[in-house]
């Protein structure tokens, strides 16, 4: 049975022909290859966070603190990563984090993600910055199979809008085209203050990138005096002035339990209580994030909050991301409770290098650390992986 630990074996067997691996391995060595190819601003824009990034940095530095304890002798040559969370079937506990104006890092942009991501069978999350209206994407990965046969999978990630018939409509037209759940991002209602951006006066969105779901909206459409193709500025403002809903509480919640049948899940808890609002509302899940750093400069570090709020989430499935940069980070994060992770810069970089291929590779690569690690741990099976795999560092 194949492995995704393969992986290394396929680049040491090319490596006996004289071939090196096209990409870099490390995310550190993908970022600065990416840096290279795309323009200063859309490297700012992609690597940057908020003020002087010392969440960003804080979020890698947290998995240190904890320390994997190996274990021997326990028959581990088959093993299954395989998980399922609401519904979703996945190949490991693995999904692309939602990121949004792809389109500044590659022309193929949402649709060589999806591409990449059908075709191993790992979910996507979309998110609705994107560069590529929801229909298109799903449309790619209906077309995808992975080597099960299985078609591509695929979330929404919604940004509430000010416009509540906007954002009805952005969740309804997502549940028509096949996105399985819907994760409401909670902690971007306003954009932070990132100083590489500012350094560039660079904002995608001012430049017409990242709100391809909106200027299809039939909703947002009627908001206009006429379509954004006959008169972008004013497009371009309106958007500006629905992005963000400062006004929202979790009695919210409610009303957008309404107009779904599908999972919702919030993205950005990080504190307990949150988490026991959010299950008061009736989520289905919570991901726990601070997005990767890149709203409040000095907050606590992702990882640190997991744990806790696991706690207190009686078994309703947790996710979690910011700062997973290896296997190993993806089997920390499951050992502390998480039921699958978000993976985010890495994948982008890879798209930046090498469009769908970019991508593919990436997750291979994470995707074979995190078996071999898995393994070389001492299990057959990701579903055994609990809390005694990791101790606090001293
Ligand atoms: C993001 N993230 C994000 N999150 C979201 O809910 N909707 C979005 O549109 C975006 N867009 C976006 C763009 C870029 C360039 C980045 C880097 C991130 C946040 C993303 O989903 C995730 O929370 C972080 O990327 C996790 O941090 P790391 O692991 O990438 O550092």
């Amino acid at each position: 049975m194949p492995h995704f630990g393969d992986v290394q074996f396929e680049i040491y067997l090319r490596g006996m022909a004289g071939e090196r691996p096209a990409l870099p391995i490390t995310a550190t060595a993908l970022e600065a290859a990416a840096r290279e190819v795309l323009t200063p601003e859309a490297f700012g824009y992609v690597a940057g966070s908020a003020g002087l990034e010392r969440t960003a940095a804080a979020n890698l530095t947290a998995f240190d603190r904890w320390d994997i304890v190996p274990r021997m002798l326990r028959a581990v040559t088959e093993r299954d990563l395989s998980t399922e969370v609401l519904g979703t079937r996945m190949p490991a506990p693995v999904m692309l984090a939602p990121v949004g104006v792809l389109s500044i890092v590659h022309p193929e942009a949402e649709r060589a993600v999806a591409r990449a991501a059908a075709s191993l069978g790992v979910p996507m999350v979309l998110s609705t910055a994107a560069s590529t209206a929801l229909e298109d994407v799903a449309a790619e990965l209906a077309a995808g199979a992975d080597p099960q046969g299985q078609a591509g999978q695929g979330w929404f990630q919604l940004y509430w809008p000010k416009d509540r018939d906007v954002a009805a409509s952005l969740v309804h037209r997502a549940e028509a085209a096949g996105f399985r759940a819907i994760v409401v991002t909670l902690d971007t209602w306003l954009l932070a203050w990132r100083p590489r951006d500012l350094a560039q006066a660079y904002l995608p969105f001012l430049q017409g990138q990242g709100v391809a779901n909106y200027f299809s909206d039939p909703a947002f459409r009627a908001g206009l005096a006429v379509p954004p193709e006959q008169d972008h500025n004013a497009a371009v403002l309106h958007w500006s002035q629905m992005f963000g809903n400062p006004g929202l509480s979790w009695a919210d919640l409610a009303w957008l339990r309404e107009q779904t049948s599908l999972p919702i899940l919030v993205k950005g808890v990080c504190h307990t209580d949150d988490a026991r609002a959010a299950i008061d509302a009736g989520v289905d899940g919570i991901v726990v994030s601070n997005h990767g750093g890149r709203q409040v400069d000095g907050a606590r570090p992702a990882l640190d909050c997991l744990p806790e709020v696991v706690a207190v989430c009686d078994g309703l499935p947790v996710l979690f991301d910011s700062g997973i940069r290896g296997g190993s980070d993806i089997l920390k994060a499951v050992a502390l409770g998480a039921r699958a992770v978000l993976v985010g810069r890495p994948w982008v970089y890879g798209l930046a290098l090498g469009g769908a291929d970019g991508v593919r590779h990436v997750l291979r690569c994470l995707l074979g650390e995190l078996d071999l690690s898995l393994a070389l741990t001492g299990h057959a099976a990701i579903g055994t992986v609990g809390r005694d795999v990791v101790v606090p560092a001293l």
